[in-house]
């Protein structure tokens, strides 16, 4: 049985034994700023949480931290003291709505230009804390490849790129993709299509990226869905409450609940009796490396 039940329960089999769980790290990422990314990964979150799966919010735009604007929220300790060494993973962890947790990414300083080794060694040694404590990390990047988002979706096992139906956007998202593959990386990404009109758009859109991909650069990029154009997530956003809890039934709302469907079911090769393979360890281990360089 491969169901998506099944799927899940084997994704939360762990649960209330004193036995780890199978971290995954996902990342979220866009060409253009603004497509919607930080309010994409928040409420994905939320859906993946409340269908029992436990969740982490790693918010990696460094300096320019929103997911916990998003919640109304001003965390008192954040990536920033992380880095600095002044606190430990667990000190930064914050608890928003609905119990899920975050790491916000600080606000008001610029991108650490070079870690010491001595800081890098700490980082990854408080990230590699986290290997069995949830089920995901997802990390909200920058948009646009900064070397620090770049090494996110690097290290990452699946990164998702949202893009909206506009051209700038769909081209800064191709460019993207072109950037990494040209690098020589082999990235698992997956497409989000943000703010649709309606499902003709959203697959319209993600065949135009999907088409160039596969011609161009030999890659398949699937979509994992497409979320409503909806006035209520300004809303929400102005309510500073996530839009799945302000309005549980709206369209937007409904696509992520899709998409956290098609999300789960699509992990099933990740959970097909294979131990995990990647999760926390493999992240550090490329992150590592990748900051060396
Ligand atoms: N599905 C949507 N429908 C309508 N507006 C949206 C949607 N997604 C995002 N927006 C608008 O776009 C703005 C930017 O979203 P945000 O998640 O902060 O983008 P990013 O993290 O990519 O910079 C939101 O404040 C909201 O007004
Ligand atoms: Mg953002």
């Amino acid at each position: 049985m491969n169901d998506q039940a099944q799927i899940l329960r084997n994704l939360v089999q762990n649960q209330g034994s004193s036995e780890k769980r199978n971290t995954r790290v996902l990342t979220v990422t866009s060409g253009k700023g603004g497509v919607g990314k930080s309010n994409f990964t928040l409420n994905l979150a939320l859906a993946l949480q409340a269908k029992g799966l436990k969740v982490l919010i790693f918010d990696a735009d460094l300096g320019m931290s929103n997911i916990d604007v998003l919640m109304g929220m001003t965390p008192q300790y954040n990536l920033y003291h992380l880095l600095k060494r002044q606190k430990t993973i667990w000190d930064i962890i914050q608890k928003g709505p609905c119990g899920i947790e975050f790491i916000s990414g600080g606000s008001g300083f610029n991108d650490l230009i070079s870690m010491s080794e001595e800081e890098l060694d700490y980082f990854t040694n408080q990230v590699d804390q986290l290997n069995g404590y949830v089920d995901f990390i997802i990390f909200d990047t920058g948009a646009g490849l900064s070397k620090e988002t770049l090494k996110f979706i690097l290290a990452a096992q699946q990164t998702i790129i949202v893009t909206t139906p506009e051209p700038t956007a769909i081209t800064d998202a191709y460019a993207l993709i072109k950037m990494v593959h040209s690098m020589g990386h082999q990235v698992s990404f997956k497409l989000v299509i943000n703010r649709v009109t309606d499902h003709k758009e959203g697959r319209q859109t993600a065949d135009k990226i999907r088409l160039v991909a596969e011609q161009f650069l030999n890659l398949s990029i699937p979509a994992l869905g497409y979320v409503d154009d909806d006035i209520h997530v300004s809303k929400a956003v102005k309510q500073q409450i996530p839009f799945t809890i302000a309005f549980p039934h709206c369209g937007a709302t409904r696509s992520i609940n899709g998409i956290a469907n098609d999300f789960i079911s699509g992990q099933s090769h990740l959970v097909s009796g294979e131990s995990n393979t990647n999760g926390v360890k493999g992240f550090i281990g490329k992150i590592f490396r990748l900051m060396q360089k």
